[in-house]
Parts: structure tokens; C-alpha cells; sequence
């Protein structure tokens, strides 16, 4: 069922300052900071041969990141996501199978225009899992 990972996305206290170190630490292929009000994140995209890492920080009131940079003042891995080819039949399948889809069940357009779902940190030995219709 689940393909390719697509991100790994981090979150972080300070963008700017991520952006950097992903640049000039690491020598990575970063993007500019790009706020996404409509998922309450600013995001830098960190280009790899063979995936993205998402720095995320939150943007505006309710930001679903907002408590976890609570929990985790220094930051840390957010969410691995994962390529499906069809989302309803992957949450069907998954569902079927005892796991836990957040929210409503329905999916959502996610932060590249593509149809996304989360499953269930706790049913994925405590990792947050993104599914994204590719
Ligand atoms: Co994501």
C-alpha cells in the first residue's frame, strides 16, 4: 500500500534559523520560507535525491504544530509521510485493519495540493503518519 516517503517534516522553534542550518550545516537544497496560512505552518522544503524534509513552524492562531513545540520546546520530528496511489481505498484498507484515521476520516488537501489523511501516532508506535495521494 504505501509507496515512496515523501517528507519527513520537523518542526522547529525558529524557521529562519532552521533554514540556515539545513543550508549551510548540512548543505542542503532549501527553499524560501513559505507561510501556508490555510494549514497554520510556515514551511521550508529541503530538497534530497530521493525525498523532502518540511521544516515547520506555526503560523497564526490554532496552528496544529503550536502544542507540540509546547511539548518539545527544542523541536522534533513531526510526521513521516508516505506516497498511496488511492487514499480512499489506503484509509478503507487501514480501517479495516484496527487503525486510527484523525479527524473526520475524510481526506483533506494537504499542503501540496494533494489529497491527505493522518493516521493515529499511537497505532504507529508513537510516529504520525501522512498519507498523500500522489
Ligand atoms: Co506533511
Amino acid at each position: 500500500m504505501i509507496g515512496r516517503l515523501n517528507h519527513v517534516a520537523i518542526a522547529v522553534p525558529d524557521i529562519e534559523a532552521a533554514r540556515a542550518l539545513y543550508r549551510d550545516v548540512l548543505g542542503g537544497d532549501v527553499s524560501e520560507v513559505i507561510a501556508q496560512p490555510a494549514h497554520g505552518v510556515s514551511v521550508v522544503f529541503v530538497m534530497l535525491p530521493n525525498t523532502k524534509i518540511e521544516l515547520l513552524h506555526p503560523l497564526g492562531e490554532g496552528s496544529p504544530i503550536a502544542q507540540f513545540l509546547e511539548r518539545n520546546p527544542s523541536g522534533g520530528m513531526h510526521h513521516v509521510c508516505y506516497d498511496v496511489d488511492d487514499i480512499i481505498a489506503a484509509r478503507d484498507a487501514l480501517k479495516a485493519k484496527g487503525a486510527r484515521v484523525l479527524g473526520d476520516g475524510e481526506p483533506k488537501i494537504g499542503a501540496h495540493d494533494k489529497p491527505v489523511l493522518f493516521l493515529h501516532p499511537k497505532d504507529f508506535y508513537g510516529t504520525l503518519v501522512e498519507l498523500e495521494q500522489v
